[in-house]
């Protein structure tokens, strides 16, 4: 068995990542002894394995451990989901010392993180991610939250969970195209903060996103490092956190353009692609580290273009998203591969020019 790498993100509100494998084990050993009632939210796809979770947690037999079942992807980011599970806990006479455990890809543990951060003003939450989007994204950092029909993400909380369990074996049964599209937060850690990451994808594409490879765990590390980092600076993105978001501004209007039917992490791609050429007509970035934006990404199958005749489209998504949240138009730029800056309402002209150098 290969040993466990433990990631500490510092702060009031620190935790513990471990990553490794058959680690499923360890779930659990980080809630306080006064945990007595434990309500595990899946997906349908891991029920077998959340009851097997549950069995391993209830041994000893001073734990009652719930399952709550509920729907896969964004499906389950709805107000009406966390109701579902909120009736459960409180059938259940869950106290404030009791916890909640995400198991699940990114939205199953958006959506768990959110049921334990409002459940009696806040209970202890472990996340156990089973997608690399999960592991080295949604999953890490404590942010929580659910979809309203206005948009995504529009409800939640920072909640910083009490622990994050990645066991790469979850992985092994993802399909190679789930397993690169979520692979799509591992370049941006390489693009934003660990290049050594696009060096072992250059030096073999297909091994950097295969599971069951030294490089694979490499980058994953590397990427949860980063966010561990960043969110350990910053956790309630005052300032730093917000480089997390490189390639997610026009990612996210492609997002809604497709209705969802795009995954994250190719639309991440074409917005990656998108910042790197604002940020080299902006005078920022140098070309040689714009074309290994398109490099890199081309090399894993990731997109670096998206329809020409979408911008004005695009460009109101992208306008409207800010202005609910209310800001101005901001990109995270790069000054080069491994610096990220914030570039500030840019001009039109310059972000349609942008658009241009990615639209096909
Ligand atoms: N996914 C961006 C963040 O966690 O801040």
């Amino acid at each position: 068995m290969t040993a466990t790498t433990t990631i500490t993100v510092s702060g009031d509100a620190g935790y513990d990542i471990h990553v490794g494998r058959g680690i499923l084990n360890r779930v659990g050993d980080a809630l306080a002894p006064s945990v007595r009632k434990v309500l595990i939210i899946h997906p349908p796809t891991l029920g077998a394995a959340a009851a097997q979770l549950r069995e391993r947690l209830m041994s000893g037999g001073t734990r009652e451990v719930l399952l709550a079942e509920i729907p896969d992807a964004e499906q389950g980011k709805r107000v009406e989901v966390a109701a579902f599970c909120w009736q459960v806990m409180g059938k259940a006479d869950f106290t404030r010392t009791d916890a909640v455990i995400g198991f699940g890809g990114g939205a199953v543990t958006d959506l768990a993180g959110f049921v334990a951060a409002t459940w009696l003003r806040g209970v202890q939450v472990v996340q156990v991610p089973t997608t690399v989007l999960g592991m080295v994204d949604a999953a890490v950092g404590g942010k929580t939250g659910i979809n309203t029909a206005e948009g995504k993400n529009l409800v939640g909380a920072f909640w910083a969970p009490r622990e994050v369990v990645c066991d790469l074996d979850l992985l092994d049964s993802l399909s190679p195209n789930e397993t690169v599209a979520g692979y799509a937060e591992v370049v941006k850690a390489g693009f934003i903060w660990y290049p050594e990451i696009l060096d072992l994808i250059e030096a073999d594409p297909a091994a950097a996103v295969d599971p069951a490879t030294p490089a694979f765990r490499r980058c994953v590390e590397l990427a949860i490092e980063m966010k561990a980092r960043v969110v350990g600076e910053d956790f309630r993105e005052g300032g730093l956190r917000e480089v997390l978001n490189y390639g997610h501004t026009l990612g996210h209007a492609i997002e809604h353009a497709e209705r969802y039917r795009w995954r994250h992490g190719a639309a991440v791609s074409v917005g990656m692609m998108y910042a790197a050429e604002l940020s080299r007509l902006a005078g920022r970035l140098p070309d040689a580290a714009a074309a290994r934006h398109r490099d890199v990404l081309e090399l894993l199958g990731l997109p670096t273009t998206y329809r020409a005749g979408a911008w004005p489209q695009l460009l109101a998504t992208m306008q409207r998203d800010k202005k609910s949240r209310g800001g101005m138009l901001r990109f995270i730029v790069l000054d080069d591969i491994g610096r990220p800056t914030v570039l500030q309402a840019p001009d039109e002209s310059l972000l349609f020019a942008a658009y241009q150098e990615v639209s096909g």
